[in-house]
């Protein structure tokens, strides 16, 4: 089984959760730059762990924006999500990157784990990452609340380590 961390990042808080998420998850895991990388090459793994900030009121960040996504081969893959963003200073669309991402998942027949995760402990007013009352991936705000990203990997990447 191959297992690739594919990571969408413009000031390098993503790809520091995911480099967290790599170190956490104890089994070998390639770390993807989506900014570097094409569809053919994500295909080309088992399973897959995507991370993206939000930028621009709501929107995924640059390179996830700008990448092939159509291209993308999810069906019956195992996909779990993470994202970042800032609750007080885009309190109404916080982290909906991930809400977008989980989406695409769905609508490519992706076998989505770790997307029931407690909104306990933030801050918002709406976000397009929360389902049915739970976050449908990591959550994580360097920007207020950084001292919390180490135990908030640590505790998702448990409940989808089995799944990995
Ligand atoms: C111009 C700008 C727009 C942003 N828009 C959002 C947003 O709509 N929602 C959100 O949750 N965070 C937003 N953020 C916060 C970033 O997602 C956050 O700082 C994140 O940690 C950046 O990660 P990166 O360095 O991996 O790109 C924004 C930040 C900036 C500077």
């Amino acid at each position: 089984m191959s297992i690739a961390i594919v990571y969408g990042s413009s000031g390098g808080n993503t790809e520091g959760v995911a480099k967290l998420i790599q170190k956490k998850l104890g089994v070998e895991a390639d770390l993807i730059d989506i900014g570097k990388a094409d569809a053919g090459k994500i295909n080309s793994y088992d399973k897959l762990i995507l991370g993206t900030s939000t930028w621009y009121e709501g929107e995924l960040q640059d390179d996830w924006a700008e990448f092939n996504k159509d291209a993308l081969e999810l069906e019956g893959k195992t996909v779990a999500l993470f994202g970042l963003g800032d609750q007080e200073g885009y309190g109404g669309e916080f982290c909906n990157g991930v809400g977008t991402l989980y989406e695409l998942s769905l609508k490519k027949g992706a076998k989505i784990v770790g997307d029931k995760n407690s909104t306990e402990g933030y801050s918002f007013e709406e976000s397009k990452a929360v389902v049915d009352g739970k976050f449908v991936g990591l959550i994580i705000d360097e920007d207020n609340q950084s001292d919390l990203t180490s135990s908030r990997v640590e505790q998702w990447v448990k409940s989808i380590k089995s799944a990995f």
